[in-house]
């Protein structure tokens, strides 16, 4: 068993010692004899201590009988893509430091340390508001599907763009560089991330969530929350469910097939509308969506070589820059020799596209 887990006899020994995995036999030699059950509680053991929680703690999370084997993987999986987010994170403002160093300037002390604390949004979140703004169409659906509600709560708000003006809004936003990019006057912001709202059962007419779900460590629990605090609730969200996703976009399909890696293990939309009791909806995005989120520039493919547009949409980051890279020269390679042109003809006669952008309303 140590061998096959990658630790010592001394750990599992320690393990057994102290309550964390107990194997529920022994041999008749004396040796301990892992159950199925056992080798799924290690599993988790292992993993959370991997992800640098103490040993109370884990008892705590293992312990739980409220979480079974599914919620334990959803859960870890979430942590550790927040891992890899912040490992992508901590290179981007290691490369702006390098760069700024070679141009002979010297960063202060506090833009050192945000390299060490970089999470995704701390670090890309400055090239946001370049091209991320309301979308008037979706904002008219997002808005209807509020319904008659007065209070709204607006979850991973960032800067604000879907926020309506005539309803009483709070919004919530974990990440500092974003909650300071909000315009003067735009609705108070609570620092909080969506899996815990610190707020009162019930206490909002409604709770809307756009584009953000993607970025949450535990998008179920985080819907959970919303339907919690909320009476009604309205997510903007993206279907990774529905079989041939990566073929509906020419970028993912033939540029950026490495997106699928971003979707691995996210929840289904059958899952998310479930978690709010609710229905999903199409979103088409017109050929000219002023908000320049992954899929806005469709019909546009010369936007993605502008390395603004995809400094705003984090799916860049997240590849990482090879992907990004190569994805780029070969999207520019086959826009000046008309093989684009060529491949998408389709796209010139379409006004907006089914590109799997879907609104869950409960
Ligand atoms: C693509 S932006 C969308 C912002 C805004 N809703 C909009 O439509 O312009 C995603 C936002 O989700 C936020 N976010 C990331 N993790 C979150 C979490 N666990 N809970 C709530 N928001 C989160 C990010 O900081 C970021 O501001």
């Amino acid at each position: 068993m140590a061998e096959l887990a990658g630790v010592s006899v001394r750990t599992l020994h320690h393990y057994d010692e102290i309550g964390l995995v107990h194997p529920s036999a022994r041999t008749a030699s004396g040796y301990r004899a892992y159950s199925p059950d056992d080798v799924e509680r290690l599993r988790e053991v292992l993993a959370y201590r991997r992800l640098g929680f103490g040993l109370r703690e884990v008892a705590d999370l293992v312990d739980d009988p409220n979480t079974d084997a599914v919620t334990h993987l959803h859960r870890l999986r979430g942590l550790l893509v927040e891992q890899r987010d912040r490992a992508a994170a901590t290179v981007t403002a290691i490369d702006r430091e390098l760069e700024a160093r070679a141009m002979g300037i010297r960063t202060t002390p506090e833009e050192q340390l945000k390299v060490f604390g970089a999470r995704l949004y701390e670090a890309i979140g400055s090239a946001y508001p370049a091209t991320r703004r309301t979308e008037p169409r979706i904002a008219a659906r997002i808005w209807e599907a509020l319904g008659d509600a007065r209070t709204v709560l607006n979850v991973g708000a960032g800067t604000g763009s879907y926020e309506p003006q005539d309803r009483e809004v709070t919004a919530v936003e974990p990440s500092a560089v974003m909650r300071a990019q909000r315009p003067a006057g735009a609705a108070p912001c609570v620092a909080a991330s969506a899996e815990r709202l610190p707020f009162a059962d019930q206490s909002f007419d409604a709770a809307m969530a756009v584009s953000t779900v993607h970025h949450w460590p535990d998008p179920i629990a985080g819907l959970r929350e919303l339907k919690r605090v909320a009476r009604r609730v309205v997510v903007f969200t993206y279907d990774a469910s529905t079989t041939g996703w990566l073929q509906r976009f020419w970028l993912t399909r033939d540029y950026l097939p490495e997106f699928a890696d971003l979707l691995v293990g996210w929840p289904s939309l059958a899952d998310m509308a479930h978690a709010i009791g609710g229905r999903a909806e199409p979103v088409l995005i017109p050929w000219d969506c002023a908000d320049g989120f992954f899929e806005a520039h469709w019909r546009r493919p010369e936007a993605y070589l502008d390395e603004h547009v995809r400094r705003a949409v984090s799916v860049w980051t997240r590849v990482g820059p090879q992907a990004e890279q190569r994805a780029v020269n070969m999207l520019r390679d086959d826009l000046s020799s008309g093989r684009w042109a060529e491949c998408n003809r389709d796209l010139v006669a379409l006004d907006a596209a089914e590109l799997g952008l879907r609104l869950l309303v409960a």
